[in-house]
């Protein structure tokens, strides 16, 4: 199992040392553009892999797409990420030339590989990526709903003073601080509602801290957070490789499901060795089926500014 990484940025780099802790893949490359820097990274992690155990070999490469060769799967983490005050749409004039040059680059080394796009907004560049690629749409995933999802569980034991794993909960809908839409009435606490524990006001605290997830790490930081957004791709790439058919919530190309079409928007989907296996349509309640389909009028809007 290859995988690739393009963009040695915080985000990149901390995928790949997920992945590579996982200890589930032969080779991780990490690629840059940035003269020296992927390479760095690539040396630094290796000199991890006696300390935590792994066996994984990290490669970096400045910008030379024939060591990504016949990769499995590749993550696109490069463009620029958004400072305190900006949104992830605002991003959308720089990345959509970087997407669209670093996917098809990736595909001709690696025609059969599945691309997990990360780049913000990222919505809009899981679809150019659909646009720009052609290739088959189960091929095509973009990371947000893990990610919300996972913030959706920290404000959820936050909120019940409970231990995270005894929570479960999942949050569709575009990767945008407007869009997000956390499925409250279906989160529980060991099979129990939430809406059991917890009060209609906590809830919609709890609904509203989840969807500026980002943005208040971007305050406090200064700039995009890594650790948990890289956490989320090595999920979603642990699922594709080895074929665990998990559940989680991504960006995927809509052909009718939800009553949506045309357009790439967070919905929980089965992953893996085939990339997107199947999309699970859920039965939603009406509330979350309207916030969907705002959300959705949202992300169009988005893709109407790509050129
Ligand atoms: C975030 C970026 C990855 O939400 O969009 O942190």
């Amino acid at each position: 199992m290859k995988i690739t990484v393009v963009g040695a940025g915080a985000v990149g780099a901390s995928c790949a040392e997920y992945i590579a802790i996982k200890n589930f893949a032969s080779e991780v490359v990490i690629l840059d553009i940035k003269e020296g820097f992927a390479e760095g990274k690539a040396m630094d992690l290796m000199q991890t892999a006696s300390l935590n155990n792994f066996d994984t070999k990290i490669v970096g490469t400045t910008n030379d797409y024939s060591k990504t060769a016949d990769s499995d799967i590749c993550v696109i983490t490069s463009g620029i990420p958004r400072k305190p005050g900006m949104t992830r749409e605002e991003l959308i004039g720089i990345n959509a030339g970087i997407v669209k040059e670093v996917s098809s680059k990736l595909l001709e080394s690696s025609p059969n590989t599945i691309l997990i796009v990360v780049s913000n907004p990222m919505d809009t560049m899981t679809y150019l990526v659909h646009k720009t690629t052609g290739i088959p749409k189960n091929r095509i995933i973009g990371m947000g709903g893990a990610l919300d999802s996972a913030r959706f569980k920290y404000r959820l034991a936050e909120a019940l003073n409970a231990p995270i794993s005894d929570v479960d909960g999942m949050v569709i809908g575009g990767h945008s601080d407007k869009g997000m839409v956390p499925l409250i009435s279906k989160a529980t606490r060991n099979s129990i509602k939430v809406t059991n524990f917890l009060s209609n006001e906590r809830l919609d605290k709890v609904r509203e801290d989840t969807k500026v997830g980002g943005a208040t790490l971007t305050k406090l930081l200064g700039t995009s957070a890594w650790y948990a957004p890289g956490a989320a791709v090595s999920s979603l790439v642990h699922s594709v490789a080895c074929d665990h058919n998990k559940i989680y919530p991504c960006s995927a190309l809509l052909q009718g499901e939800y009553g949506l079409s045309d357009l790439c928007i967070g919905v929980p989907v089965v992953l893996g060795k085939n990339g997107i296996e199947e999309i699970i349509e859920l039965d939603l309640d009406p509330n979350d089926l309207a916030h969907l389909t705002e959300s959705a009028d949202g992300v169009k809007k988005t893709n109407s500014l790509l050129s």
